[in-house]
């Protein structure tokens, strides 16, 4: 089968309800998905979620509930989630299904059985909040654990280590002679400063089942369960590996199937928080186990609201649901990907929101789409005139910008790129002022090609926007009468609306919420 885009979302905890965070994270990923689907890749969308472990045990039990029951009943907000935004996935793993764990299982004893692991007895100090092993390296100035850690317990405990050090040189050479295996170049930077900084230690991959039962027992020690993030990292190989990708089946000895689709290795989008799991404990891992390393790591930035932290305890927190159900998901997912680039991180005002809200979708896109329709109703019936080409080449100016911008992980850039055109098509209605050339019959012909070019572009902007907002989009090919969906960047070449088609009811897409109240 051929080879696909195949990319994934960092899988979510499930000791609490969605929230921004989460959400921006999959809407990023939703938009290199589609985008590359309409570029004319073969995507596969894998999202999922994070169960076993402390963290899950102790919400589950400061419910009463059965860690089980209280997975199932989380996973269904986070799928629910998925839906009203509107994510394409292909896929959508738990670690709590049998899949999974006989990928986790296959991987641990092949590199059991070729003598990976060491067992080794842990002294230290150890945080349940955090699942971490610390040492005195990580107390503060004043003695004390940074309070991250929470409550910090001293602990003696037998366990199975994974020496990690003969792969640092390996992985290092790696990401030195590849560049872009880590997105953005500062995050890489920062990679490479921890791992030429001092020998890796070895990673403790067990939990003794006595202190920790909600986990993947240990195929060859039915008295541990497997740490959980050796657990959650395995998840972007359980799918491939139990369809059968020989990529990712063939090497830890499960059956691989001819006709599974060729998905392994992956590119991974994730958190700035998560990075070393993902650059260094993760390659690691496959490489010892003879699974190809991912493709790429995309490490994107952290959202706060009002400069504050996000939390719940606090208060300071946005709800995707609350934000989709007053403005919309096409409004939510434009600005998340509008504000912030992959990278850097972003700061969440419902001033913000609003303010690109009404400029930029309300009296930019909206105001653009609403005009051009309602002018060919009034002027011409509603029937596309002849082609012409006053907006042609700014069309693809904005289109080439776009797809290189969505090639290169540049969403933001990408909304940029697309605004100008919009932009321009706004200020040629004010430069040709079709509504005076109306009044003139011996201007019709100019009318004409200044209405064809207007809502060409409306169509061609339904096209390069529809990774981004793709209810919108359809809306705008629905209102031009145009058949299908915008999901396809060749039709982004001009002269797609015939001559003769009839559009559709001019219907707002982004109603004004600032208009005074009429009395
Ligand atoms: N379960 C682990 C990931 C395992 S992946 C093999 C985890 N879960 S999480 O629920 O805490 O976070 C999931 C993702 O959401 C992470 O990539 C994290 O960086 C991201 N975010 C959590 N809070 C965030 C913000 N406030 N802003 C942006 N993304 C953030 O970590």
């Amino acid at each position: 089968m051929s080879e696909r885009f195949y990319i994934t979302t960092a899988i979510d905890y499930v000791n609490g309800r969605p929230h921004l965070g989460h959400a921006y994270e999959k809407v990023i990923t939703d938009v290199i998905a589609r985008s590359r689907r309409s570029l004319g890749e073969q995507v596969f969308f894998l999202t999922g979620l994070d169960e076993h472990g402390q963290k899950v045990q102790q919400a589950a039990a400061a419910e009463g509930r059965e860690p089980q029951v209280y997975c199932d009943d989380i996973a269904r907000a986070f799928r629910e989630l998925a839906t009203s935004l509107n994510l394409t996935l292909d896929d959508f793993v738990r670690t709590t299904e049998s899949r999974h764990r006989t990928v986790v299982q296959a991987i641990l004893a092949k590199l059991h059985r070729e003598g990976r692991f060491r067992v080794g007895t842990y002294e230290g100090w150890y945080s349940p909040k955090e699942e971490t092993f610390l040492t005195e390296k990580d107390r503060l100035p004043d003695g004390s654990f940074p309070a991250v850690y929470g409550q910090v317990n001293p602990l003696v405990e037998s366990n199975y280590f994974f020496p990690l050090q003969p792969y640092q040189q390996w992985l290092i050479d790696h990401i030195e002679s590849h560049p872009d295996f880590v997105y953005p170049d500062y995050r890489r930077n920062e990679v490479l400063g921890f791992l030429k900084k001092e020998p890796l230690e070895d990673l403790c991959i067990s939990r003794p089942k006595s202190r920790l039962a909600w986990g993947i027992p240990l195929p060859f020690d039915p008295d541990y369960v497997t740490y959980v993030w050796f657990d959650a990292l395995t998840n972007y190989v359980t799918v491939p590996a139990s369809m059968g990708d020989a990529t990712a089946a063939g090497p830890i000895g499960l059956p691989v199937d001819p006709g599974a689709p060729s998905l392994w290795p992956a590119i991974h989008v994730i958190g700035k928080d998560i990075l070393k799991f993902h650059a260094v404990y993760w390659p690691i891992m496959l490489h010892a186990a003879g699974i190809p390393i991912p493709r790429q790591i995309l490490a994107h930035g952290w959202w706060q609201k009002d400069g504050q932290k996000l939390s719940k305890s606090t208060g300071n927190v946005v709800d995707p649901h609350v934000v989709i159900n007053e403005w919309g998901v096409d409004a939510f997912r434009y600005y998340l990907v509008r504000e912030l680039d992959i990278g850097p991180d972003g700061n969440w005002t419902d001033s913000g929101f609003s303010a690109r809200y009404h400029a930029e979708l309300a009296n930019g896109l909206g105001n653009l789409v609403n005009r051009s329709l309602k002018m060919l109703k009034s002027y011409r019936a509603g029937r596309i005139p002849a082609p012409s080409t006053d907006l042609a080449s700014a069309a693809a100016g904005a289109a080439e910008a776009v797809a290189k911008a969505y090639r290169a992980y540049e969403l933001q850039g990408a909304l940029v790129a697309a605004w100008e055109l919009v932009d321009r098509a706004n200020k040629f209605v004010e430069e040709t002022a079709p509504f005076k050339l109306a009044k003139d019959p011996s201007q019709a012909a100019r009318l004409d090609e200044i209405l064809y070019s207007l809502v060409e572009s409306c169509r061609i902007l339904a096209v390069l926007l529809w990774p981004v907002i793709p209810e919108t989009a359809g809306k705008i090919y629905a209102q031009l009468g145009s058949p299908g969906v915008p999901d396809s960047f060749a039709s982004s070449a001009w002269g797609g609306l015939q001559e003769g088609q009839m559009v559709g009811e001019p219907l707002p897409l982004f109603p004004r919420k600032d208009a005074p109240v009429k009395k």
